[in-house]
């Protein structure tokens, strides 16, 4: 019953794939009507027709970039009012720290640091009381992955962000928390890991306390359950698989 979303308005940035559409799908089987947005047109309108077949509800879409604040702004205002946004949707290449540079350690924050903490900002004044706003990090703020220097950074800032946010968010009768997922079988490790996808998933499958990497749509429920909580605010919902517990 608390999980229903019914007439409640869910706008997802990065909706097409992964964790992101799994949240869609999700809110679309609970009731909620739905926006979502995407950089590619064709993968994002395939998601769009596949939730409206699945929710029974049209669904908005978008072709966008989360660095591009112009095009987010202009996005959240056509779809105003609503009442969560789900911010799932930036990319970030695995790089160690000898091959950073200015360029892309920078492009890195631009995508999954300054694009939702903008989309955020710029989503409050369209967003009915009661609603959340949900950040997707990771597990890279909190356990030592290789590669992932850039990434530890920009998930530590929005981690720590999320709870001071939380304080003016609440003013307005919103909420805002983060999901810190591990390694998560998605399209994301198709496209990073394309030469070694399968050894990285066994490897960490087999470190992992539960003895396998976690699933798009594990992610998508705790997404559900942190809009559907009106009690849950400033949290950092990690899920991980016991990720955090090893030595
Ligand atoms: N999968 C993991 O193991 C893992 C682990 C820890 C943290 N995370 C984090 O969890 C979040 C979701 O990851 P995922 O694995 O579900 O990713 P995914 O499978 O690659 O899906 C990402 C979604 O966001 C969209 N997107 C990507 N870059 C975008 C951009 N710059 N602007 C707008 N939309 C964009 C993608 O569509 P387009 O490409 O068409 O734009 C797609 O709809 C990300 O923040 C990721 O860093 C993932």
């Amino acid at each position: 019953m608390g999980f229903r979303l019914d007439g409640r308005k869910v706008l997802v940035i990065g909706g097409s794939a992964g964790m992101g559409l799994a949240t869609a799908e999700l809110a679309a089987d609970h009731g909620a009507d739905l926006a979502i947005a995407a950089r590619n047109p064709g993968r994002l309108e395939a998601a769009a027709k596949a939730l409206e077949a699945r929710g029974g509800r049209p669904v908005a879409r978008r072709a966008l970039a989360v660095e591009d604040r112009a095009a987010v702004a202009r996005f959240l205002a056509d779809e105003a009012p609503f009442d969560h946004l789900v911010l799932p949707g930036s990319t970030v290449k695995p790089l160690l720290y000898s091959e950073l540079d200015d360029a892309n350690a920078r492009e890195a924050f631009e995508s999954k640091f300054w694009g939702p903490f903008w989309a955020a900002w710029d989503a409050r004044r369209h967003m009915r009381k009661g609603g959340s706003v949900v950040f997707f990090t990771g597990v890279a703020a909190e356990r030592t992955v290789k590669g992932y220097v850039i990434g530890g950074c920009i998930n530590g800032a929005l981690n720590a962000g999320v709870r001071s946010l939380a304080l003016e968010f609440e003013e307005l009768g919103l909420r805002c928390n983060v999901i810190a997922p591990s390694l998560v079988d998605t399209p994301l490790l198709d496209a990073v890991h394309a030469h070694d996808k399968a050894e990285r998933l066994a490897a960490m499958a087999a470190r992992l306390p539960v003895r396998r990497v976690g699933t798009a749509e594990e992610c998508g429920m705790a997404a559900m359950l942190l809009m559907a909580n009106g009690f849950i605010s400033g949290e950092v919902l990690t899920v991980d698989g016991g990720h955090r517990a090893l030595p």
